[in-house]
């Protein structure tokens, strides 16, 4: 069946991905991003995520147009590094306003259009670096697990009202997302000796060597069609793994592995 579906994230990467995918199954999609994606067949509504009043203006236009939709699905998502040291307050209020409060602020004003159905959807898409903190990406982090608890306590919320709650936690994926990412830092920083731009340089590879964005759609499409999502859901064998391990390993020992890739 043809579902009516808001995605966030639409100019780029997985959220470009998954409306593709979503179009050519036949489904309305209401797309949100500051640029608009070529060749898309979608209904593009530009807006600054990181702007509350343009959230909330973006939202009222949807409403109106679209007075009954069936999911709202948040991809967009911008990283972030340097040393917390050197983080300035500007830029950790910028992150927390694209990562967090865009999808709070945004669902605020989706939900009742979202009750007017039953079984309908909030996806958020997260990331496993929020459940496992990454040293010089702090704050992405520190976002993704504020989304992460944000997620757990809307899904309670909206629980009697059949609005299914959930995120996904990818771990690399090959996506413009490495070279949107805002590095603050300075490469030859005399204070961490070139500890940042390691540490920044590895998690660029890894993410350039990482799963497609389709595979994270695939996830996505998946929750869409069945009736209940679950809490949360990681995307591929190896970053189940990753997460199972993460849970039973001695705190002291997660952060000795870290610290090994990610801090030396
Ligand atoms: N790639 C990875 O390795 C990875 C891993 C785990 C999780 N994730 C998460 O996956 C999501 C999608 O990332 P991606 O890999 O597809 O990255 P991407 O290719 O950089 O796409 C990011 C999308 O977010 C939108 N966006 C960013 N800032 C915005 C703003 N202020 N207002 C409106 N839209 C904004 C961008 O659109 P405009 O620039 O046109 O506004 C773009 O469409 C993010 O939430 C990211 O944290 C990615």
């Amino acid at each position: 069946m043809s579902k009516t579906i808001v995605v966030t994230g639409v100019s780029s990467g997985i959220g470009n991905d998954l409306a593709n995918q979503l179009i050519a199954a036949n489904h309305t999609v209401i797309g949100i991003s500051r640029r608009q994606a070529k060749d898309l067949n979608y209904d593009h509504f530009s807006c600054d995520l990181s702007n509350a009043q343009a959230i909330e203006e973006t939202a009222h236009k949807i409403n109106q147009k679209y007075p009954t939709i069936d999911a709202v699905i948040h991809v967009a998502g911008m990283g972030i590094a340097d040393a917390l040291e050197h983080t300035n307050y500007a830029d950790a209020e910028w992150i927390y306003k694209v990562n967090v409060l865009a999808p709070f602020y945004l669902n605020r004003f989706l939900i009742p259009n979202l009750r007017q159905n039953r079984n309908t959807k909030i996806i958020h898409v997260g990331s496993l670096a929020g459940t496992l903190t990454i040293p010089f990406q702090a704050f992405y982090s520190m976002s993704k697990a504020a989304l992460f608890s944000y997620s757990e306590a809307l899904r309670m919320e909206l629980k009697p009202f059949a609005i299914h709650v959930s995120i996904i936690l990818p771990g690399d994926i090959k996506t413009p997302f490495t070279d949107h990412r805002k590095n603050t830092y300075q490469k030859d920083d005399p204070i961490y000796q070139g500890r940042i731009d390691r540490a920044i340089q590895k998690m660029a590879h890894d993410e350039q060597q990482g799963m497609s964005a389709s595979a994270v759609t695939k996830v996505i499409l998946k929750q869409l069609n069945k009736r209940k999502t679950p809490i949360f859901e990681t995307v591929g064998l190896k970053y189940k793994v990753i997460l199972m391990l993460a849970k039973f390993l001695p705190h002291a020992i997660r952060e000795k592995i870290i610290y090994h890739f990610y801090a030396k």
